[in-house]
C-alpha cells in the first residue's frame, strides 16, 4: 500500500494489517485537556486524536490557543487537567529525561523558522543533525546528509548563505530541513505559510504534503489561513472560545460547518464570532 493510501485510510480511521479488529493507536491524542493560566482558561476540555501519516490541521483566531496546543504536545506546557498521549504514552507528569525521549520523535517548525543567525544554512542543519542523531557521524557523512536534506526541501546553492540573506520562503524550507534532520515521526508546523506571499505559501504547502506522502511522517499544522490548511490537511479542527468547535475533513467543514466554522472559513465580518 502506498503512503498516501495509508494516510487516507489512517485518516478515515480505517484498519490495516492482519487483524480486522485492531484500530491503529493514534500517534498523538489529547483527552479532555484544560489549560488555565492564573485561573483564566486558555483551553477547555480539548480532545482530538491524530493518526499515523495523517496531516491534521488546527485553525482558529489569533490567540485561540493553537500554538499552546503544540507546546502541550511537545511537553513544554503542562495542562491543568486532562491527558496527553504520544505514541500511546501519557506524557503529563513525565520527568524531563523521559520527556526528552518523547520529544526526540517530534520536530517543531516554528513560525519564524528560528534559525541561528550566526550560522550558515548548512551549519544550522548540521547542528540539528549532530544534536539529534544518536550515533556519531563523520564530517563527510554530515555534509552528505545536509545536502540530502536541503535537496529534499528544494533548497539549492544556499548552503553557505546566512539566514538573513534568504527570502522568507527559503528560511521556512531551511527550518523544515532542520526539522527533518531529526528524523521525526511527527512534525508540528506553527503557521508555516504566514508571512509568505500566496505562491510561496502554496509551495510550502506542497512540501508539507510531499513529506507526509514520501516519509509517512505524521503532521500537525497550525494556521489561521483557511485556504492553505484546507489544501493540505486530511482533517481540520477549529478552536473557538477555548474549546473544540468542530473537527472534520475540509469538505465536511465547508459543507456542514457550524455557524462559527462557516463564518471563519468564509471570512465573513458578521456572525457568531465577535472580534
Ligand atoms: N505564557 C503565557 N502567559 C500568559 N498568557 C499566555 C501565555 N502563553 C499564551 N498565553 C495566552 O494564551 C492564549 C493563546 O495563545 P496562543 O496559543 O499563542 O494562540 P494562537 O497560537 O492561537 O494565536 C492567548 O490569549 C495568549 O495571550
Ligand atoms: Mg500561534
Amino acid at each position: 500500500m502506498n503512503e498516501s493510501r495509508a494516510r487516507e485510510q489512517a485518516a478515515s480511521g480505517g484498519v490495516s494489517g492482519a487483524s480486522a479488529t485492531s484500530v491503529p493507536a493514534p500517534v498523538v491524542e489529547l483527552r479532555g485537556v484544560t489549560y488555565l493560566i492564573d485561573r483564566q482558561a486558555i483551553l477547555r476540555d480539548v480532545s482530538f486524536s491524530v493518526q499515523r501519516g495523517e496531516i491534521f490541521g488546527i485553525m482558529g483566531l489569533s490567540g485561540a490557543g493553537k500554538s499552546t496546543i503544540l507546546r502541550i504536545i511537545m511537553g513544554l506546557v503542562r495542562p491543568t487537567r486532562g491527558q496527553v498521549l504520544v505514541h500511546g504514552r501519557e506524557i503529563v507528569g513525565l520527568r524531563e529525561r523521559e520527556l526528552n525521549e518523547v520529544r526526540r520523535s517530534m520536530a517543531m517548525c516554528f513560525q519564524h523558522a528560528a534559525l541561528f543567525d550566526s550560522m550558515t544554512i548548512a551549519q544550522n542543519v548540521a547542528f540539528a543533525l549532530r544534536t539529534h542523531r544518536r550515533r556519531r557521524m563523520s564530517r563527510a557523512e554530515v555534509n552528505e546528509t545536509v545536502s540530502e536534506l536541503l535537496d529534499r526541501v528544494g533548497l539549492h546553492g544556499v548552503e553557505h548563505h546566512y539566514p538573513a540573506e534568504l527570502s522568507g520562503g527559503m528560511k521556512k524550507r531551511a527550518g523544515i530541513a532542520r526539522a527533518l534532520a531529526q528524523e521525526p515521526e511527527v512534525i508540528l508546523y506553527d503557521e508555516p505559510s504566514s508571512g509568505l506571499d500566496p505562491v510561496v505559501a502554496s509551495v510550502i504547502d506542497g512540501l508539507i504534503m510531499h513529506l507526509a506522502d514520501d516519509l509517512g511522517v505524521t503532521s500537525i499544522v497550525v494556521s489561521h489561513h483557511v485556504g492553505n490548511l484546507f489544501a493540505v490537511a486530511n482533517r481540520v479542527m477549529m478552536i473557538y472560545d477555548e474549546r473544540v468547535e468542530q473537527i472534520g475533513t475540509p469538505a465536511e467543514l465547508a459543507e456542514a460547518g457550524t455557524d462559527v466554522v462557516r463564518q471563519f472559513v468564509r471570512g465573513q465580518p458578521t456572525g457568531p464570532i465577535v472580534v
